[in-house]
């Protein structure tokens, strides 16, 4: 039987699959190194998620391995060279993922643009006392230019809900023109200059790559403008968090909702939860009950395809 080595327990119904060997790593965490080389020798598959390190340092302890599949859309934490000079194909989730990323974007937008942290602190705190014609004025998202960087598919469905749902004009960044949001959404693609300083709401929505890392720095987010609303629902590496601080000091950014920082798990004394127009959640993205059915399914869609020696769905 061919093993497949999970890394993390994920929903998938073990029984469903009589002629794989599934072993589940149930740590609560994401294993060492060495807890996964402990398990590598036969294993013919593997389910990774972004918190595992697959270098070629790991790779070399997996002799049998023909396939890794990635409870993700990203891939960055995958040496991809390695796999394709060994001949170890590599899946991810794409696509069963874009509608929750893309809804938790809008729950930070929403969330910053109406003030609701600190609105919410006022009830549950006592401070509450009657209603305040001139409080917690957020700012309205229709007639906003929504700029999005990385028009891939989230960013794409980020840019139709924004559009056909909240009215916002559409700009965006990326390396090549598309063509589909700009037919049905009247997106109008900038260079990075002009996106950021057009931007009321910016949203960062691209993979890690070695061109994206840290492309928004410090003098990018000065090109922003003040009262901006940022949002990353990518990599935390693609920001300059640093930068970001500096500038969030000086009293830049109506808000800043991060779902992705460097590093993660975000230590809890770290600087960046110091301000009230930050919002800060632990890489949701993609955590509805839907989508983590729908990804570990076609993880496994993935490996029963190999083990038949069908096309893979979702090759990266
Ligand atoms: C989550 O961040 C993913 O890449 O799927």
């Amino acid at each position: 039987m061919k093993k497949i080595l999970l890394t993390r327990n994920i929903p998938i119904n073990k029984d469903n699959y009589p002629d794989f060997d599934i072993v589940v790593l149930e740590l609560g965490r994401a294993p060492t190194k060495d807890e996964l080389k402990d398990h590598a020798h036969d294993c013919w598959g593997l389910v990774t998620t972004l918190e595992d390190k697959i270098d070629e340092d790991l790779l070399k302890s997996f002799p049998q391995l023909n396939i890794i599949t990635q409870f993700a859309v990203g891939t960055n934490n995958i040496d991809l060279k390695y796999c394709r000079e060994h001949n170890i194909a590599v899946c991810n989730t794409p696509d069963v993922l874009t509608e929750a990323t893309a809804e938790l974007t809008f729950a930070l937008m929403i969330h910053l643009a109406r003030k609701l942290s600190p609105a919410m602190d006022n009830a549950k705190t006592g401070q509450w006392k009657g209603w305040e014609p001139m409080g917690f004025l957020g700012k309205a998202l229709k007639g906003k230019n929504l700029g999005i960087i990385g028009a891939g598919r989230i960013g794409e469905r980020v840019a139709e809900m924004a559009h056909r749902g909240f009215g916002m004009n559409i700009l965006y960044h990326n390396r090549k023109p598309n063509k589909k949001i700009e037919l049905q959404l009247q997106a109008r693609m900038l260079d990075k200059r002009e996106l950021l300083s057009d931007s009321d709401v910016l949203v960062l929505m691209t993979p890690l790559t070695p061109e994206t890392r840290g492309m928004i720095g410090s003098a990018e987010l000065k090109l922003m403008k003040n009262d901006a609303i940022l949002i990353n629902t990518s990599r935390g590496e693609i920001l300059d968090q640093a930068a970001l601080v500096e500038e969030l000091k000086n009293g830049k950014f109506f808000g800043v909702g991060l779902d992705v920082t460097t590093p993660e798990p975000l230590p809890s004394h770290h600087e960046l939860y110091q301000f009230d127009r930050v919002v800060i959640t632990p890489h949701i993205g993609s955590a509805t009950e839907e989508a983590r059915r729908a990804m570990a399914q076609l993880c496994f869609d993935n490996l029963k395809n190999k083990a038949s020696n069908i096309a893979l769905l979702t090759p990266v």
